[in-house]
């Protein structure tokens, strides 16, 4: 089965871990003859620099022909984060549609939680994220900049069909899954937005009879994920309260340097996007130290969908060996490895030399 993947390393250590998955995904295709055909494109800060765009303006119609794309993380200290991300993050979910932002995370046995009360295996689940509304919305705007009475304003926008076809997302995923989902609100103290939400999440909850499910406020949430993370198997939310859900779960599960995400359009038109939840870390970017599970794991999701998910499998028991040993973790969870080590333990695992 061919696929074809657009490449987009961006910035930071996005073109560190980046180069880690194509060690790997080259590895995999020695081994497994996936033929994957890669092109790679320097859309990136650095470019918007050079150029003055993130992307050319046909970028989105090169990557339409691709079965896939695979990221990095774009963002840079110098270019604001609207502009790289609205100028090139943000249109590639939007106009590809992939409206559903799959988020798994677990605590891996070594790599352990921050929680006294999570050991590993205890805490499994998914974070399914709103990707093309809600509070990410182009509507509003910045006025009266400079003067006294400047001030800011961005409507949310939550369509019924939109709600109902993540929710619909969940509740199929939660079936293949512990059969459980919990939907993300705050209907209190908002009167319009997340009472709908509610409301429509309910009714599509009435088609999935075999899936229990109840909903809480996201602030009650936030709370349970550091008390009782083992209790959540399916979590479906809007796209900003998505956001912040992922985040923390990955520290939960010990770092934000482990979690992958896709961004898929599930009816298959446009490509997805694969690409780990951190961004471009400046702090750590250049000395060696970015973590490349995150992004090991989102290949673990993109040959899923393309279709290998025999090769798949064996990625992910590649990174949960490597993940084992301190001498083949990264520092952030509590290992001595640089991201070269990582990567030169993971493909061996793969090729079969270890
Ligand atoms: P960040 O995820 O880049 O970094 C947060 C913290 O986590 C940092 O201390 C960083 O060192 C650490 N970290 C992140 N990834 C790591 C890894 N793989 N291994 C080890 N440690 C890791 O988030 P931020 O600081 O809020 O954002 C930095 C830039 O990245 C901003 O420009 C932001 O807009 C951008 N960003 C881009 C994406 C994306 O392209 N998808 C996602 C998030 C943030
Ligand atoms: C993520 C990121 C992005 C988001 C930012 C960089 C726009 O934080 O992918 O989680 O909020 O979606
Ligand atoms: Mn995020």
């Amino acid at each position: 089965m061919a696929g074809t993947i657009a490449v987009i390393p961006g910035d930071g250590i996005g073109p560190e871990v980046i180069e880690s998955a194509r060690t790997v995904l080259d590895a995999l295709d020695r081994r497994y003859g996936l033929d994957l055909a890669y092109e790679t494109f320097d859309w990136s800060c650095r470019r918007y620099t050079e150029t003055g765009a993130m992307m050319p303006a046909d970028g989105l119609e090169t990557l339409a022909r691709f079965d896939a794309i695979l990221l990095g993380a774009v963002g840079w200290p110098g270019v604001p984060d609207h502009v790289s991300l609205w100028g090139l993050l943000i249109p590639i979910r939007r106009v590809f549609r992939q409206f559903v932002n799959l988020r798994p995370i677990r605590v891996f046995d070594g790599v352990g939680s921050p929680l006294r009360t999570a050991g590993p295996g205890a805490v499994d689940l998914v974070v399914v994220r709103e990707n093309v509304e809600g509070e990410y919305s182009e509507i509003g705007g910045r006025l009266n900049r400079g003067f006294p009475d400047e001030f800011a304003v961005q409507e949310s926008v939550f369509t019924r069909a939109g709600v109902s076809r993540i929710a619909d997302y969940a509740f199929e995923l939660a079936r293949g899954r512990r059969g459980y989902v919990t939907s993300a609100t705050k209907s209190n103290g908002i009167v319009h937005t997340l009472p709908f939400w509610d409301e429509i999440v309910a009714e599509r909850a009435e088609r999935f009879p075999d899936v229990r499910w109840d909903q809480e406020h996201i602030d009650a949430l936030a709370a349970k994920f550091v008390l009782q993370p083992e209790r959540f198997d399916v979590v479906v939310a809007s796209n900003l309260f998505g956001d912040i859900l992922s985040d923390l779960a990955a520290a939960v599960a010990g770092s934000i340097g482990i979690a992958p995400s896709a961004n898929i359009d599930p009816t298959g038109t446009h490509p997805s996007m694969f690409e780990p939840v951190h961004g471009s870390a400046p702090d750590i970017a250049g000395r060696g130290l970015a973590n490349p599970v995150g992004a090991l794991w989102s290949c673990v999701l993109m040959l899923e969908r393309l279709g290998h998910e025999k090769v798949a499998a064996e990625l992910m028991t590649a990174i949960t060996t490597t993940l084992r040993s301190p001498e083949t973790r990264t520092p952030d969870v509590g290992g001595s490895a640089d991201t070269a080590d990582v990567t030169a333990a993971v493909a061996a695992l793969v090729a079969g030399n270890r």
